[in-house]
């Protein structure tokens, strides 16, 4: 990933710790009962600096917290406590360090955003923005989103769901990882609230079709526009990465609601 966080190409790890997050990551045995899965990430090193350690400690025994998996029987989150109120909750998915996450929760501070991410180091530099500019929608997970749907989030729950440049694991022997496939779709679906939005953007024009496809054959799901009549916005900041890495490459935006 470059230093704003975008694009994780996988495979280039970067110097520092392993940025590992849960016990089914790449990298690590796979318990004999419990095989692991594919993963639509890959652990990779990252430190942070003082500075963010400072605020990490102070922030996120408040603001975050790590992904769950099927051993534990909490349950899912409750948002009520977790935010101190009660809103509409909006999930996003690999949030990177966060950019498009933290404009769009201050340009909507009636929605509570949960940010999900493995990379530490992107949640330090959102919590570091949070810190900075007081911005108190916005709570975050680390972790696959994927143990996070399942495991966290109450079916009917969501009021949107936003996956922003999701990695594209171009390789054809790759396109396994993709993070969006038809079993994700459903579970996002699931989650969604009647109503609810899916968001994503990618840059990618084969995981573009990809995930066209998939979301077009989610029965729960109906293809909307950014015009109709939505429940959030669905206006992205032009980020760092896309006015520089992106220059000149079309960006598809997708956008489906859950049957009311
Ligand atoms: C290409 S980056 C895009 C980051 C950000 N959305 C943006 O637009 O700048 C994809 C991010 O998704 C994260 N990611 C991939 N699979 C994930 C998963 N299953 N759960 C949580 N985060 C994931 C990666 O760590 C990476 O930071």
């Amino acid at each position: 990933m470059s230093d704003d966080g975008r694009m994780h190409v996988p495979g280039s790890d970067v110097a520092g710790g392993l940025d590992t997050a849960t016990s089914s990551e790449p990298g690590e045995p796979a318990h004999p009962h419990f095989p692991r899965r594919v993963t639509s990430f890959r652990a990779r090193r990252s430190t942070i600096s003082d500075r963010q350690q400072g605020v990490w400690d102070r922030l996120w025994p408040v603001l975050g917290t790590q992904a769950r998996d099927g051993q534990d029987p909490s349950g899912p989150i409750d948002t009520e406590a977790w935010f101190g109120r009660r809103a509409p909750v909006v999930l996003e998915i690999g949030c990177g360090t966060g950019t498009s996450t933290l404009a769009m929760a201050q340009a909507e501070p009636d929605l509570d955003v949960i940010a999900v991410e493995v990379y530490r180091r992107g949640l330090a530099q959102l919590l570091a923005a949070i810190d900075r500019e007081h911005v108190d929608n916005i709570r975050l997970i680390r972790g696959d989103a994927v143990d996070v749907l399942t495991h966290m989030v109450a079916p009917d729950s969501l009021t949107g769901v936003r996956v922003f440049f999701p990695d594209p694991w171009p390789k054809a022997r790759h396109h396994k990882r993709r993070l969006l496939q038809p079993d994700t779709m459903a579970l996002i679906a699931d989650r969604l609230r009647p109503g609810g939005v899916v968001h994503a953007a990618t840059d990618h024009p084969g995981y573009a079709e990809h995930i066209a496809e998939v979301g077009d054959a989610e029965p729960r799901l109906r293809r909307v526009g950014p015009g109709d009549d939505l429940p959030l916005s669905v206006a992205r900041p032009v980020t760092k990465y896309e006015r520089k890495a992106l220059a000149g490459t079309d960006v598809t935006e997708l956008l489906w609601e859950k049957a009311r």
